[in-house]
């Protein structure tokens, strides 16, 4: 034994007599975890949080939350006499004068932007696998709860800087507000200390950003990742690969090693565009005053749908017993993401209730097996982009040398009449796929090689595919459409007859499929061959 390792030895051994980490580090070090690209995402997210809490750690030594009133005389010059809060000023101080300070507010501003891209992409990976299905469904709705404080904190964090492009924002978020039918101004007047804007929202706010959100989203990860080791992760079919085991590596070393580099290409990735790519240059804005809002005011991309949905709605007002009911914020800015958001978080619950499937799942679902799942996902993210795109309507309008009127018809027409033509797309590609697959087992691949018969005819030679392949093209499971009864013996309708026959209806849609080859097909043809 070398003296290196006899001293790592006697700290390991005095550790371990105080805290007994030994055989659970044994145990869990060794836990295997499965390997595809798509598992990364989650990782994206969990370092971007983290590349999130150093650099934001590193702005609170120097920003002042403080509405207080100051003329500006920094390093700045085309802003030096400008009237602006302290914030601001801080903001400014930080971009100009603090050493590495733009750096790091370019760092925590890309990283938060990754982190939401991050989040949404591995929600998608998590919804078009089906991975949310039991026993993961409360991981899921943890899932829905952080991208709903992602969203906020975001918001929340552009809000802070009091430029006048977030002070654009705030001005929304209190029309919003003040949209909740009869409460709706007394809302706002506690949420402002007063009449908008006031002296209170960004101290507020502040203490929001830094202290609460980020500790709920600590307790929520934590939980998050608890819940997927205890649950173990899903992994994709292949040989070899059941219900019951998990292949992959271990995490020690392996996994550890991968992860940890990959924590340092986000970072790098993330240290790189904070360096090269300007991004919130809220210099080029100046302070906020709400009675100025610079032509081109965008959101961050996580907001931009929400803004897309508010700028395309149609001017709904009702006035009624002395109060005003704007409808034309109401709906788009919080009943429709409320419907989206609960719609989402119980989506695993629906589609148990439309299949009739309420096992346990393991293995994951290759997008094109699940036809209705795929299109309903499509559907969502189409509605989703449409809306995104309204919301820079102003910016495509002038880029594109088209009319605001033009891109508001195209987003008003769109985002009803595209969804559903997003939906039938999509499942008839699922299928088409389905077909391809048959086909591939059945027949073979195509090699392109075109040979001559004997008798004249010309046809094109097929490659049988490896058994892994086509085990992997025929392993999943094809549902028959539930029959719930709505009639008794009698012939009588049964209590709850209208419930089962939608349930029959969904549940037929959804059992939709090009029927997958099977052995006995198989081995029928390779006679023909
Ligand atoms: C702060 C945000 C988040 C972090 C840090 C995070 C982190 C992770 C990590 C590291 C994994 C394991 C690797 C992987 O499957 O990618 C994971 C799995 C999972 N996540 Fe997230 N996640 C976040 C948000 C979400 C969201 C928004 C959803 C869905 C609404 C979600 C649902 C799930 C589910 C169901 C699993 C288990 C997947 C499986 O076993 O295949 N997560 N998460």
């Amino acid at each position: 034994m070398t003296a290196r390792e006899r001293i790592a030895g006697n700290v390991a051994g005095y550790v371990d007599d105080r805290t007994g980490a030994a055989k659970w580090m044994k145990k869990n070090l060794t836990k295997v975890f499965p390997d595809h690209w798509s598992f990364l995402l989650g990782e994206i997210c969990l370092y971007s949080f983290i590349i999130l809490l150093a650099s934001g750690t590193f702005l609170t030594f120097w920003f002042d939350p403080s509405m207080q009133e100051v003329v500006y005389d920094g390093a700045y010059a085309p802003l030096q006499g400008v009237e602006m809060s302290r914030a601001y000023e801080s903001a400014l101080e930080i971009s100009f004068e603090v050493r590495g300070g733009l750096l790091m507010r370019q760092i925590h501003h890309w990283a938060a932007l990754i982190f939401m891209v991050g989040i949404v992409v591995h929600l998608l990976r998590v919804y078009f696998t089906g991975a949310f299905r039991k026993p993961r469904e409360f991981n899921w709705i943890i899932g829905v709860g952080l991208l709903t404080l992602g969203i906020v904190e975001g918001f929340l964090g552009y809000s802070l800087p009091d430029d006048l492009l977030s002070g654009t924002g705030v001005r929304i978020a209190e029309a919003i507000m003040q949209a909740i039918p009869v409460v709706g101004s007394y809302l706002s007047y506690f949420a402002f200390g007063g009449a908008f804007p006031g002296y209170a929202f960004i101290p507020r706010i502040y203490t929001v950003h830094v202290l609460l959100l980020p500790g709920i989203f600590l307790a929520l990860i934590t939980v998050h990742l608890m819940l997927v080791w205890y649950q173990k992760h899903t992994q994709f079919p292949g040989p070899g690969r059941t219900e019951k085991n998990v292949v992959g590596y271990p995490l020690m070393p392996v996994y550890m090693a991968k992860a940890g580099g990959f924590f340092f290409i986000v970072f790098g990735v993330t240290a790189f565009l904070g360096a090269v790519a300007s991004i919130n240059p809220i210099w080029l804005y100046g302070p906020y005053t709400p009675g100025q809002v610079s032509a081109g005011s965008q959101p961050d991309w996580y907001m931009g749908w929400l803004d897309g949905l508010v700028r395309m709605a149609p001017p709904l007002e009702t006035h009624a017993l002395g109060f005003t009911i704007s409808w034309n914020i109401l709906i788009p800015g919080l009943i429709l993401p409320g419907i989206m958001f609960t719609l989402l978080a119980l989506y695993p619950f629906i589609e148990q209730w439309a299949t009739g499937d309420k096992r346990e799942h393991h293995l994951l679902d290759r997008p094109r097996n699940a036809p209705n799942r795929t299109a309903l996902g499509a559907m969502a993210l189409t509605f989703t982009l449409v809306s995104l795109i309204n919301g820079g309507n102003d910016i495509i309008a002038t880029h594109f040398d088209l009319t605001i009127n033009q891109m508001m018809w195209f987003s008003r027409i769109g985002v009803i009449v595209l969804p559903p033509i997003a939906f039938i797309v999509t499942k008839r590609i699922c299928l088409s796929l389905q077909r391809a697959d048959r086909e591939l087992v059945l027949h073979g691949r195509e090699t392109g090689r075109l040979v001559r018969l004997p008798h004249g005819e010309f046809v094109e030679v097929h490659e049988p595919i490896t058994p892994e392949k086509a085990w992997l093209l025929t392993s999943h499971e094809q549902l028959a459409p539930l029959e719930l009864p709505e009639f008794d013996q009698s012939g009588v309708r049964r209590p709850g007859a209208l419930k089962n026959k939608i349930r029959n209806r969904i549940s037929r849609a959804n059992a939709v499929a090009v029927p997958k080859a099977t052995e006995s097909e198989r081995k029928e043809l390779e006679g023909h061959h």
